[in-house]
Parts: C-alpha cells; sequence; structure tokens
C-alpha cells in the first residue's frame, strides 16, 4: 500500500465517519498551490472552506506564530497576555461599530455566544422566554453546536439532533415581507443572518435587504447579529461584508480567515450590548489562545490592507468574466452570483445535483475546489491569489469540466 493510501484507511477506520473526503492526502502549501504525500500538485480555490485567506504558509502569519511559540502557548483566561488583548482593541477599531470583543476557538462557539448574549440582553430587558425569539434564515448556516445547528435553518443539519432549543423562527431571505410578519408580534429579540449565505448556495443580500432588516429590529427593538464567520475578513472586497449594505448591527461573528488558518473566533459587540455579559455570565478554556491572537493580528492588519481589497476586486472580475466565458461555451450556469471572491456558480437545471461529481473531476485534474449544497460550484480562494494563480486554476477548471462533460 502507498503511504497515502495507508493513512486513508486508518482514517475510515478510526475517524468518525461525518465527513466525505476526497481520496487524497494534503502534505504543504504555498499560496494558492497544494501538494499531497504523493507528491501531486493542485491549484486551491476553496482556502479550506474560505478560511486561508492569505494562501497558505504565509511568511509573515509563521513568523508570528513561530516568535509567540517560542515565548508562551497558553495562559487561560485567568490571567492577561499581550496577544489577544491587542487583536480584542484592533477588531474593535478596525470594525467601526464595537465596542467590546470577545475570542474563542470556532465560529459555531462565536454564533453560541451570539445567542446567549442576545437571550441575556432579552433577560435584562424583562423579557419573559417565550419573548426571546431570534429569527434566522432558511438556507442559513451557523455552526453545528445545538444552538447554532437550530440557528440553521435547513432539516439537513437538525434531523435526529431533537429535541432542539426553542426560541428559534425561520423565515425566508431576501423577502422582507416575510420577516415583518414574523416580527409582528412584538416577541423577537435578534434577528440573525449571514450578509451573503455560505453553504446555502453563496446567495448575497440583496441590495437594500440589510437596510430593510436593520430598520425592522430598530422598530421592534431587537437585536441586528451577523454572522461574517465565511463572508468576513475581506473576502467580498471590504474587511466587513456588511460595509457594502450600509448597516450598523449590534453584534457581528468571525472566525474562518480570522486566524488565516489558525482555528479563532471572535464575537464583536456594540455599545447597546456591551455591558450585557459579566463576570462569570460566559467563558473559554481556549478563546483568545495566544498563539491564535498573535497569528490573527498579522492576518487582521494584512486582510484589511487596500492591496488585499484591491486584487479581491480584480480577481473577482477576472473570475466571473471566465466563468461567464466557460459557460458560453459549455452552457453549465444558470448564473453566477456573490461577491468578491466568494463566488457561486449554480448548475443550469440538466446538471442538477452534479456538484460533488464536478469537484471530483476538479481534483482528479489538480484543482481543489467546493461546493455550496449539490448544485453550486462554490469559489472562495485566497484573496491574495496571484494573476498566474488565477489563470491556472481556470486553465484546469475548464479541462476538468470539458472532460467531466464527455464522459457523461
Ligand atoms: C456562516 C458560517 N457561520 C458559522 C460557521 C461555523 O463555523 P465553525 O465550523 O468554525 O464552527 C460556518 C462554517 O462553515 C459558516 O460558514
Amino acid at each position: 500500500m502507498t503511504a497515502a493510501s495507508d493513512l486513508i484507511a486508518s482514517a475510515k477506520q478510526y475517524t468518525l465517519s461525518v465527513y466525505r473526503q476526497r481520496e487524497l492526502v494534503l502534505e504543504r502549501g504555498q499560496g494558492a498551490h497544494v501538494w499531497d504525500t504523493e507528491g501531486r500538485e493542485y491549484i486551491d480555490l476553496a482556502a479550506g472552506i474560505a478560511v486561508c485567506g492569505l494562501g497558505h504558509h504565509d511568511p509573515d502569519l509563521t513568523a508570528a506564530l513561530i516568535e509567540q511559540a517560542g515565548k508562551l502557548w497558553h495562559t487561560s483566561n485567568i490571567f492577561y497576555s499581550e496577544p489577544p488583548l491587542r487583536l480584542a482593541q484592533e477588531l474593535v477599531e478596525a470594525s467601526r461599530f464595537a465596542s467590546r470583543a470577545f475570542l474563542c476557538n470556532s465560529g459555531a462557539e462565536a454564533n453560541e455566544a451570539a445567542i446567549k448574549l442576545v437571550r441575556k440582553w432579552a433577560a435584562g430587558q424583562g423579557r419573559a422566554p417565550e419573548r426571546r425569539v431570534i429569527v434566522t434564515f432558511r438556507g442559513s448556516f451557523h455552526g453545528r453546536t445545538l444552538a447554532t445547528v437550530t440557528a440553521t435553518a435547513q432539516p439537513k443539519y437538525q434531523e435526529g439532533y431533537e429535541p432542539l432549543p426553542g426560541g428559534f423562527r425561520y423565515v425566508d431571505f431576501n423577502d422582507l415581507a416575510q420577516l415583518e410578519a414574523a416580527m409582528a408580534g412584538g416577541d423577537v429579540a435578534a434577528v440573525m443572518l449571514e450578509p451573503v449565505q455560505g453553504e446555502g448556495g453563496v446567495l448575497p443580500a440583496a441590495p437594500g435587504y440589510l437596510k430593510g432588516v436593520e430598520a425592522l429590529c430598530r422598530q421592534h427593538d431587537a437585536l441586528l447579529v451577523l454572522d461574517e464567520i465565511q463572508c468576513g475578513m475581506g473576502r467580498t472586497g471590504e474587511l466587513f461584508a456588511h460595509w457594502q449594505d450600509g448597516v450598523t448591527p449590534d453584534i457581528v461573528t468571525l472566525a474562518k480567515a480570522l486566524g488565516g488558518g489558525f482555528p479563532i473566533g471572535a464575537m464583536l459587540v456594540g455599545p447597546k450590548v456591551a455591558e450585557v455579559m459579566q463576570f462569570g455570565a460566559h467563558g473559554t478554556t481556549f478563546g483568545g489562545n495566544p498563539l491564535g491572537a498573535a497569528v490573527a493580528r498579522v492576518a487582521l492588519a494584512k486582510l484589511g490592507s487596500p492591496q488585499i481589497a484591491a486584487n479581491v476586486v480584480r480577481q473577482s472580475q477576472a473570475l466571473r468574466a471566465a466563468l461567464a466565458r466557460l459557460d458560453g461555451e459549455l452552457q453549465l450556469f444558470a448564473e453566477v452570483r456573490g461577491r468578491g471572491l466568494m463566488l457561486g456558480a449554480v448548475l443550469r437545471p440538466a446538471y442538477a445535483g452534479q456538484a460533488a461529481a464536478i469537484l471530483d473531476a476538479c481534483a482528479a485534474h489538480g484543482l481543489l475546489l467546493l461546493q455550496a449544497g449539490p448544485d453550486v460550484l462554490r469559489f472562495v480562494p485566497a484573496l491574495n491569489l496571484t494573476d498566474e494563480e488565477l489563470a491556472e486554476g481556470l486553465t484546469r477548471l475548464e479541462a476538468a469540466l470539458r472532460d467531466w462533460l464527455a464522459a457523461r
């Protein structure tokens, strides 16, 4: 057996079978290139599900990690250490709305904190438990903990985990009238949504939609909670996706690209709710770990730079143009949607359900890509993607699509 097949066999025997991994073992990366244990090279337009915003092996992130690793790995939150304190300040200052930050380890944990904060805030206002409803949106994705999977208004993630926590109500995304009706009873404490739905199919909020949601929240004294775990940290061409919508949230959650590949999450809270959680109200052992925080400080500085913003806009246009050209020749896509470098190519009805098969063909041609549901090819590459990397990725995409179509 080869080393790779050995490792894959071991994974199949000893790890919980919750993932459908591709049959390759990745070993190292550089920029948008990765290599597997067999020495095969790939162009990575997935970036670890929108995580490696600066590509693989960014020298500045690596240097920050190594420097901090030589000093102090962990303190718990019983003692102060400098990296998380600086990171919290830098996130708050960069955010244009937040007063405080809570650092944690993942997206689900950031959203769990947000859900708890909403409930605590509503409780503090004297609202009875049944009047602390959180409205979320069909097609959303907020995580896999019991509360965040309940916020995730997609039955496929919830089935079998009942009883689910109460106090959530679901409406259709981009339908303001439905949200208005859902809030009419005055029992809604918060509306929680992704400015661009990721897992649900790369679906951006329609122009003006978030403004409408914000207005309803203000009218009903409900909090506006934005999950920017996938669409934040520069991915849409702005550091925060909601800047493009002109709204001021009460809470924003971050993770994924925040650590450039090192696990870290954050909840940012605005002045209205900054004092809601006091001593003992919430906590985490690893959140704000000095290693992750040291890396995230550098990631934040780089991802918030004008150079990254400009590159996102430029490469987004190039990718869209290339997908339009490909569609012109192959008639594969019903539409290409998204913002910045978070793009979804929606398969035409004739190819419905084929995204996974197309991804297999891409991997065989040396291209790592994602799907967002069965019908959407998802492009969430590194935000510092170079012209050469994109061109090579597109060459491989075209070859994979042509081969896949020919083999049907
Ligand atoms: C929008 C959004 N929220 C939350 C999460 C959950 O993050 P994590 O997997 O780090 O818990 C994800 C993960 O895909 C996500 O895309």
